[in-house]
């Protein structure tokens, strides 16, 4: 398979390398990174596990090709929060008990986190539709849409 070299910016950092142009998105943070907050679930658009933010917009990172990563700013799960230092979204998705196998999670934080920087007071109707690509097979989605309207109102409390 051709080779292409890449350049782009992920949580802040810039990394450059070569290769294959046919490696997805999704591929390259989890195989060429190790980068394995991102999870792989269909590969190939339809659950949203592997959300991450691409320019700003949230993206399938499995549907996303090599060519289109060159000079891209990508936010992963890693860029939002971490064990030490989690961010309100994750803490609220701990406190409302919005995790089961948490396989869903990240996916779901990246789209909670999107929302909230354009919208930091959604309606339920806002959440429901910004979260509408990312299937849960084990919360039934309420405890997650409750968990995004805590960090809204924990996020306006803190002025963010
Ligand atoms: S793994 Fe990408 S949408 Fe399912
Ligand atoms: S918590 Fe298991 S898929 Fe959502």
């Amino acid at each position: 398979m051709k080779e292409m070299n890449i350049s782009f910016n992920l949580n802040g950092k810039n990394y450059s390398f070569s290769v294959p142009t046919n490696m997805t998105l999704l591929q390259i943070l989890r195989e060429t990174i190790g980068l394995t907050g991102t999870k792989k679930g269909c590969d190939k658009g339809d659950c949203g596990a592997c959300t991450v933010l691409f320019n700003g917009v949230t993206v399938n990172s499995c549907l996303i090709l090599a060519p289109q990563v060159d000079s891209a700013e990508i936010t992963t799960i890693e860029g939002i929060g971490s064990v030490d230092k989690p961010h309100p979204i994750q803490k609220a998705f701990v406190e409302e008990g919005a995790v089961q196998c948490g396989f869903c999670t990240p996916g779901m934080v990246v789209s909670s986190y999107s929302l909230l920087i354009k919208n930091p007071e959604p309606t339920e109707e806002e959440i429901r539709e910004a979260l509408s690509g990312n299937l849960c097979r084990c919360t039934g989605y309420i405890k997650i849409f409750n968990a995004v309207k805590e960090a809204s109102k924990e996020e306006k409390k803190i002025g963010r």
